[in-house]
């Protein structure tokens, strides 16, 4: 069966464009193929700025919380938290040592997060792509769903991969990055010429997943359109009525060509509204699913551990294959 694995970091609160764009599509591919999804915390690490220690914790059961509330289903596929399964952090040291100094300094990630660092850039950000390799080609990953952002990430690990079997022997599997649809792109309700985002300067702009009821609604109907009050998808001019038709779309699983003609002409007030509703709708059973979760932490906890236990049976043993074939010498052998 086909593998997947994917991963989301712990940072920020999980909004509409994570559901939309990754969660939705991570729960589909669990009906044909055999999935591995991961809580990147080693990832969230890497930039000073952003790392609190306490708030990591907080939001690493957060992540896990909110990826069982929208489907993943634990019993079908693996979810557990990568700092739990050490054999990434190894797996990265013996990546390192295949990784070309310029490749790395050449991804785009890295020059826009480390740019204003100088020389204080650490050194984890710097090798991050190398860490996301060593996620990847420790499952024999085969699909790596994720959006476009991630590409040259995706790239780098079957170089890596590829480079790493010529010059040891055949470990790795060789993944390719498989991208969702394209109208799963949420953009900012404020912006929408932005991807939503949790590093938008308002709050205004994006949906969180466990957002209140009232607080969509509040959000949605004073989501940016234009001054015509015509409903038609045309992202060059009506970006702001092109994103909510394509939420509402993705929310309804219905045609944005149909929403439109059904709601043109009945202004922008009945539309928001409708868009609202459907979005509240969507989330309702997420968030009912979350607050069952959430009150009762030992079991998502259990959960986590019993993942973490599945994905050691497989990274385990490609990591000591991987070391074997480097030439390092097994423990009690000589
Ligand atoms: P991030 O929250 O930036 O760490 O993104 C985690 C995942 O959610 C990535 O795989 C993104 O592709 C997806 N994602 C984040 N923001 C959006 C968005 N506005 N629209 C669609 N997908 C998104
Ligand atoms: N870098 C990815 C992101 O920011 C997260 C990630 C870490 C990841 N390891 C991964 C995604 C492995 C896919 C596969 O979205």
């Amino acid at each position: 069966m086909t593998r997947v694995f994917s991963g989301m970091q712990p940072s920020g609160d999980p909004h509409l464009g994570n559901l939309l764009g990754a969660w939705v599509n991570w729960v589909r591919m669990q009906q044909d193929r055999d999935c591995v999804y991961c809580v990147v915390d080693l990832h969230a690490i890497t930039s000073p700025a952003e790392h609190e220690p306490d708030r990591l914790r907080e939001r690493t059961v957060e992540l896990a919380t909110g990826m069982l509330a929208v489907g993943v289903d634990p019993e079908r596929s693996i979810l557990f938290v990568q700092s739990h399964v050490h054999e990434h952090a190894e797996c990265t040291w013996l990546l390192n040592c295949v990784s070309g100094f310029g490749e790395l300094r050449k991804m785009p990630q890295f020059r826009e997060k480390s740019t204003g660092q100088g020389e204080s850039v650490s050194i984890g950000l710097f090798d991050y792509p190398v860490l996301q390799a060593a996620d990847i080609l420790l499952y024999h990953t085969d699909e790596v769903p994720v959006g476009e952002d991630q590409r040259h990430h995706i790239e780098l690990a079957r170089d890596l991969g590829q480079r790493f079997n010529h010059r040891f022997g055949e470990v790795f599997t060789l993944p390719k990055a498989v991208h969702p649809p394209a109208g799963a792109r949420v953009m900012d309700l404020q912006d929408p010429t932005v991807k939503m985002s949790k590093s938008a300067s308002s709050e205004k702009g994006i949906v969180y997943v466990l957002d209140e009821p009232k607080r969509i609604e509040k959000k949605i109907k004073s989501a940016v359109t234009d001054s015509a009050d015509d409903i038609r998808h045309d992202r060059v001019d009506k970006p702001g009525v092109s994103n909510l038709l394509e939420i509402f779309a993705a929310v309804t699983d219905r045609p944005v060509d149909e929403l439109a003609a059904e709601y043109d002409g009945h202004g922008y007030g009945t539309f928001k509204t409708a868009v609202a509703d459907a979005v509240i709708e969507r989330l309702r059973p997420v968030q009912e699913r979350y607050a069952q979760l959430a009150s009762d932490p030992g079991e998502v906890a259990r959960l986590l551990a019993v993942g973490a236990d599945r994905a050691r049976a497989i990274s385990t043993p490609t990591l000591e294959r991987a070391k074997q074939a480097m030439g390092l010498l097994p423990p009690g052998s000589a």
